[in-house]
């Protein structure tokens, strides 16, 4: 199976046309949203109705994750009455795998006329108040990854070279999912997101920097993804699953046992949350 090469202008072009050609006739349904599941998230998957699961393995130009948690499965169907595209597992930056092969499921999905985007992610707590098992919906990110995914010759049939990114977080979608919390009783938090490139965990002077710098939560994902969303025109709404205090918060070692852990326990909640929002929509 080929892997996009890079930003290459016919390679890219071509690639998706054909990733998109495979898939349509697969999926069953029309797809308008689209959930990319983080580590230890991958339970909504499973309240897809009517599902068509069609393993990463078998999309044309795909790359392969290589994380422990990260199942690598595209999930089609219908959530909360809502045809969805989920994807359980991800591309990392940290895997070697470059941000337009991070980034290409956003890519099909626009292709395929996804028009709104959620981005799940196990984050570690850069605010001392937040708790492990809390969700934070996304306000705003600081991309410290030490790249864009849209540097490169520009497509412009795929967006504008110079997008804005001022309300990347849709405040309509972060609307919804604070009224669905409050509808389920389930405490969430606001707050901004730190992604750095990993894999190592922060030190505890990174994580001070980080708090100096405004951030309230930090992974490794995401933020790619949300800019390539943002260029092709997207809705997104972002949501952190808090699964630790980070490195230095809270004295102990961070652990990516623990991250998946916590994860799957408050996978139930994201997943109503979730429902919640697209059933609102
Ligand atoms: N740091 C970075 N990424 C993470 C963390 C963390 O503490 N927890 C889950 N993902």
């Amino acid at each position: 199976m080929n892997t996009i090469l890079g930003a290459n202008e016919v390679n890219i072009g071509e690639c998706l046309a054909e990733t998109a050609t495979y898939l349509a006739p697969r999926l069953g349904i029309s797809p308008e949203i689209g959930i990319i599941l983080g580590s230890g998230l991958g339970l909504l998957a499973e309240a897809v109705e009517g599902a068509v699961r069609i393993p990463y393995g078998d999309i044309p130009h795909f790359p392969h994750p290589t994380v422990a948690g990260h199942a690598g499965n595209l999930v089609a169907g219908l959530l909360a009455g809502q045809p969805v595209l989920v994807w359980q597992g991800r591309f990392h930056y940290y895997e070697g795998h470059g941000l337009e092969q991070v980034t290409y499921p956003v890519r099909v999905m626009q292709k395929l006329g996804v028009r709104r985007l959620v981005v799940t992610n196990a984050a570690g707590a850069v605010n001392p108040l937040f708790q492990p098992g809390e969700t934070m919906i996304i306000t705003d990110h600081l991309n410290l990854m030490g790249h864009n995914p849209l540097r490169g010759p520009n497509l412009e049939e795929l967006g504008p070279r110079f997008p804005d990114l001022a309300a990347a977080y849709d405040p309509r979608l972060r609307e919804l999912a604070r009224q669905a919390a409050a509808e389920f009783g389930l405490a969430v938090r606001e707050g901004i997101y730190a992604a750095l490139p990993g894999p190592s965990y922060e030190t505890p002077a990174e994580i001070r920097m980080l708090q100096r710098l405004g951030a309230d939560a930090v992974g490794m994902s995401t933020v790619p993804e949300v800019i390539v969303a943002r260029h092709g025109g997207q809705r997104v709404l972002g949501l952190s699953c808090i699964t630790n205090q980070a490195a230095g918060v809270a004295g102990h070692a961070v652990s990516h046992a623990e991250v998946v852990e916590v994860a799957s326990r408050a996978s139930r909640d994201l997943a109503r949350l979730i429902k919640g929002v697209l059933a609102a929509v």
